[in-house]
């Protein structure tokens, strides 16, 4: 695949406090952009400048949220190489989004090529403080100037990239999460395992009254009974109960995280005990009740991993690890962290060095 460069005019200010990044609300110079017609494939591949997109108002992704996301990061190491995780498990997982929402699939290795040129333009954006890292977001939309309901015939695939530090504003200290009863994410047979707008659209509300009542993020239960944990929008969740470590199964309501993947592979080489499942909310909290549930975190690309230190279920509220880190999320973190950012040996091959 050919890819075009085109000049930026003029390039932006980097920011100079990167304790202050936060989380996406910084864009560098340039995108990777290709372009989907049913004549050509995807074709017309360029790294561009960073800028607004020229689209009808009838663009069919504005009325029908046809549009699919991914989330991973460069991560800058000591020796000031770049490095990143686990790429193509993000384009790979992109294409079975793709497919859910009728969006034409991609060529992985075009895909890789598009980010690594882009990175390589914009080396000088990934971050050098601790724990910091340049986000990447590949999306694709559709395109086509129509308001009935079909699949779109053209998309945009675009990769934009963002330094960020911790998503959380208070970094690893934990979360508090309110277990929500009222509205739900997915349903069995909906696309709850996609990486699409529409997941994330739905979560907006009990968001906002999460965060009324004091809570940080909200973890949905199944969508036919309300009995089973399924994950946190923005994270995977697990906890550790009688010493194991447990998680819901993927049943295709909840998102296939990488994140989540990777650390139940870390855990089990350490010698954890794992365990995929079906989980009541309601076990959770007898467990919590006779002190046999020491933790629960989640994972994710944007969130790490990040420790729980509250539950909220109806009337109920646990609390956990006495609201700190716990030594098992602490671990995870660390080897996790040490593998993303090169201070630890890659025993699973999951690291790409540019
Ligand atoms: C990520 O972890 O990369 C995500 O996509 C979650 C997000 C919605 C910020």
């Amino acid at each position: 695949m050919q890819i075009q460069f085109v000049q930026a005019p003029t390039l932006k200010q980097k920011p100079a406090d990167e304790s202050k990044l936060g989380f996406g609300r910084i864009f560098t110079d340039y995108m990777f952009t290709m372009r989907y017609d049913r004549a050509q494939g995807w074709h017309d591949a360029k790294v561009e400048p960073y800028g607004p997109f020229q689209m009808e108002p009838s663009s069919m992704v504005l009325h029908y949220g046809q549009t699919i996301f991914e989330g991973l990061k460069c991560y800058r190491r000591e020796d000031g190489g770049l490095q990143l995780f686990r790429p193509r498990d993000n384009f790979k997982r992109m294409n079975i989004s793709a497919e859910r929402l009728s969006i034409p699939a991609f060529d992985v290795e075009d895909a890789m090529a598009g980010l690594l040129k882009l990175l390589e333009v914009e080396k000088d954006w990934v971050p050098h403080a601790k724990d910091t890292s340049l986000y990447i977001r590949p999306f694709i939309i559709a395109t086509d100037p129509f308001v009935g309901v079909r699949a779109s015939n053209t998309y945009i695939f675009c990769i934009i990239l963002s330094p960020v530090g911790a998503y959380y504003a208070h970094g690893l200290s934990p979360v508090g999460i309110y277990v929500e009863d009222k509205y739900v994410r997915a349903v069995r047979g909906g696309f709850g395992f996609a990486k699409t707008a529409g997941n994330y659209a739905a979560s907006l509300k009990a968001g906002e009254v999460a965060h009324e009542k004091g809570y940080d993020q909200v973890l949905w239960l199944d969508g036919v009974e309300q009995k089973y944990v399924e994950e946190v929008g923005s994270m995977n969740m697990m906890f550790v109960l009688d010493n194991k470590i447990i998680t819901p199964m993927l049943n295709g309501s909840i998102l296939a995280g990488i994140t989540r993947d990777s650390i139940l592979k870390l855990a089990a080489s350490d010698g954890y005990q794992v365990e995929e499942r079906r989980i009541p909310i309601a076990e959770i909290f007898e467990a919590a009740e006779q002190g046999r549930l020491q933790e629960a975190f989640g994972t994710g690309t944007a969130a790490v991993v990040s420790p729980v230190g509250e539950l909220c279920w109806e009337d109920k509220k646990i609390t956990l690890s006495g609201g700190k880190i716990g030594p098992v999320a602490q671990r995870m973190y660390d080897e996790l962290t040490g593998i993303q950012w090169g201070r630890m040996a890659d025993r699973f091959n999951w690291i790409l060095k540019l």
